[in-house]
């Protein structure tokens, strides 16, 4: 593939004067379709290596003349001439390379002769719109300056690439990048021909206590034991294990909290804690690899290890082996402190940073459990995540900025109703997220959707894989013939 482009290159410098004449071009009329295309994509050696496009720093204020440089890869690997171009979008994490050569789309690629191209979210990874990010840097992260990137990402593209109206745009995203897929294609329709949305939360929401439902249904799905209730029982013993004396000593030691143990808890540290305590099994529904819910629930159900509070400390250590964690949050403070560094080169500016503003800003998503009747218990409240947002932001960023924000967002993009064509909607029954994204066909808006069932979340996005249940194997199978019908 390269080396035929290298061909035609040379032969436009040696051609001479018959180029063209009477009438005839230099190799026939008819000439070879890669020769049509006549694409300088010789620069792509490396699909993984950076490349930067000039952004502007403020969409919406033409006053702003700030610039920054966005990043991207590309990859011309698998392109025939006529292929659409396919546009991974990157979401709330960096942009990583491997995803140039793995992953369903790279697949589709393949398929379909793509030029693939894959873009960094502003803020995220290397691209770098501002100095630091501080409060007020973080005024230019928003998911709509993020598509304005994106619009003028495809028609920097097409210039640069000599592509044409012919050349069909195809936008890729799993998770909150899934959502912007779907929005790029409803907003920007003349620059963006269609979308494969996964895993999509369409819906803002300030409080989203379904997320923990549905991590606590998943529970209930394991037949080897009464799961949720083995947690239930644990979760409730925390509560006396806290106001006990040492008690809270020895759950330093066991749960490995992070940094010295002050040796009492705040209201904020035990909400900090329960949230924590949901958080090992939401990632491990919500991952469903390496620890899956049936390593867990094996734990949790283990009767020669007692009392319940043990196999909750032994789930824990588990997972945390698994996701290469070294430490369980309790303090709030501390917590805090991490969000709170302002610089590039801080910890929390992998994204967590970022990503909290997003959502202090845009759409809650706050994954509270506030009723006693949920096995997590009733001490992960909206407060709680207020709070947060008050103290790592400020005290605009508050309830009712929140609720305007959210209903803002739900305005701007339609929620559960896109009203959206050429895009078609991917969701994992076991996905926690799946609650907020369209997961059927519904007749008041008609929409194409895929629910997997028994999948979590983004299953979809990642490479094709021996190992894959049916009901994946389908979806992608679907995905293709939904493709193939909006190429043809
Ligand atoms: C696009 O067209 C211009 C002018 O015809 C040419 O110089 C350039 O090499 C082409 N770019 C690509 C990527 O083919
Ligand atoms: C239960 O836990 C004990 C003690 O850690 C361990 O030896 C045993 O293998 C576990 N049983 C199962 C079924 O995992
Ligand atoms: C708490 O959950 C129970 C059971 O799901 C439900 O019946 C009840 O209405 C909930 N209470 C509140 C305040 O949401
Ligand atoms: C959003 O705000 C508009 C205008 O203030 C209001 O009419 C609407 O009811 C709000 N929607 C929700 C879901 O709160």
């Amino acid at each position: 593939m390269k080396k035929l482009f290298v061909i035609v290159l040379l032969i436009c410098e040696v051609y001479g004067w018959t180029a063209f004449w009477r009438g005839r071009k230099y190799g026939g009329n008819i000439v070879d379709p890669e020769k049509i295309a006549n694409r300088n994509f010789i620069s792509l050696r490396d699909i993984t290596s950076d490349n930067w496009l000039t952004q502007k720093l403020d969409h919406f204020d033409f006053l702003n003349t700030k610039t920054w440089k966005q990043r991207y890869y590309v990859s011309a690997q698998y392109y025939k001439p006529n292929g659409p171009i396919f546009l991974m979008i990157g979401g709330e994490g960096e942009a990583i390379s491997a995803w140039m050569k793995k992953g369903a789309w790279i697949t589709y690629a393949q398929r379909f002769g793509s030029l693939c191209f894959m873009v960094e979210h502003r803020f995220y990874g290397k691209s770098h719109p501002t100095n630091d990010i501080s409060t007020t840097s973080l005024s230019f992260l928003s998911s709509e300056q993020a598509l304005a990137d994106l619009a003028y990402f495809v028609t920097a593209m097409n210039s640069q690439y000599n592509l044409t109206a012919d050349d069909k745009w195809i936008a890729f995203g799993g998770s909150y990048a899934g959502s912007l897929a779907a929005w790029l294609r409803k907003k920007f329709s003349h620059l963006i021909y269609g979308a494969v949305a996964s895993s999509s939360p369409l819906l803002a929401k300030v409080e989203y206590p379904d997320y923990l439902k549905i991590v606590q249904d998943e529970l209930a799905n394991y037949d080897g034991c009464d799961c949720v209730n083995e947690v239930q029982i644990a979760i409730n013993k925390i509560d006396s294990i806290m106001k006990v004396q040492n008690g809270p000593q020895s759950m330093s030691k066991h749960f490995k909290f992070c940094g010295t143990f002050s040796g009492t808890f705040s209201n904020l540290d035990i909400s900090t804690i329960y949230e924590s305590i949901a958080n090992i099994f939401a990632g491990v529904v919500q991952n469903n690899f390496g620890v899956t819910v049936h390593d867990v629930c094996g734990i949790m159900c283990n009767m020669s290890i007692i009392p319940a509070t043990l196999r909750l400390v032994e789930a824990n250590s588990i997972v945390m082996k698994a996701y290469g964690q070294n430490c369980f949050q309790y303090n709030y403070n501390q917590m805090i402190d991490y969000l709170k560094v302002s610089s590039w080169s801080s910890d929390s500016s992998e994204g967590s940073r970022q990503w909290l503003y997003q959502t202090c800003s845009e759409f809650g998503f706050y994954q509270t459990s506030s009723n006693s009747s949920s096995i997590f218990g009733d001490r992960i409240s909206i407060q709680y995540f207020m709070q947060l947002c008050i103290d790592v932001f400020g005290s605009n960023f508050n309830f009712n900025s929140l609720t305007n924000a959210v209903n803002r967002t739900n305005v701007m993009y339609g929620g559960l109703y896109p009203e959206t064509t050429n895009v078609i909607y991917v969701q994992g029954s076991m996905d926690p997220w799946h609650a907020l994204g369209l997961t059927q066909t519904n007749s008041i808006q008609p929409q194409p959707t895929i629910y997997i069932d028994g999948t979590s979340h983004c299953a979809d996005v990642y490479p094709p894989s021996k190992k894959d249940p049916p009901e994946l194997t389908a979806a992608r199978v679907k995905i293709v013939k939904f493709l193939s019908k909006l190429l043809n």
